[in-house]
């Protein structure tokens, strides 16, 4: 009646070859499970974009994702710069990535409006020096 499917992803520092793993695991496992095409590819898009931050702007970091009935709960938590204005973070275009992530593919600067976007509820913890948090949820 009350189940939960916890799944933990420890994403790697600068991995650029691995990034997105974490992401396309819980895609695959929410098919698996039948959730809907539509919230399967909000909760894929969402997370890939937090991953990929994680990534470039911060040293990595940890992806806890809490799958229930009335929610799929993803917490994104890393020990990165954090983000000084999260007001200008969250604007369309705003990028701070540097030009060799920039030569990658990365750097258009809407991750976090598509997080935004394709979460039905996203909320920012951050402390400059200490690191950013962002819990993001679907309702199915
Ligand atoms: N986890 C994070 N830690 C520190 N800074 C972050 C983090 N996530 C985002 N930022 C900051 O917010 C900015 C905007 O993020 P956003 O994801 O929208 O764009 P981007 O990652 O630069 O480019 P894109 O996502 O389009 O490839 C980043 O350039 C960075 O300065
Ligand atoms: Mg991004």
């Amino acid at each position: 009646m009350n189940n939960q499917i916890h799944l933990t992803y420890h994403v790697s520092p600068d991995d650029f070859t691995r990034a997105g793993e974490a992401s396309s695991d819980v895609k695959s496992k929410l098919k698996q499970m039948g959730v809907s095409p539509e919230v399967v590819r909000k909760v894929a898009i969402a997370m890939y974009e937090g991953e990929i931050n994680m990534v470039i702007h911060a040293k990595g970091g940890t992806i806890d994702v809490t799958i229930s009935a009335d929610e799929i709960l993803m917490v994104l938590a890393d020990k990165g710069p954090g983000i000084p204005d999260i007001e200008l973070a969250m604007q369309d275009g705003y990028s701070t990535a540097p030009d060799n992530v920039r030569a990658l593919g990365f750097g258009a600067g809407m991750g976090l409006p598509n997080m935004k976007k394709y979460s039905d509820d996203m909320e920012i913890q951050t402390v400059l020096g200490v690191g950013t948090t962002v819990i993001m949820k679907v309702f199915p």
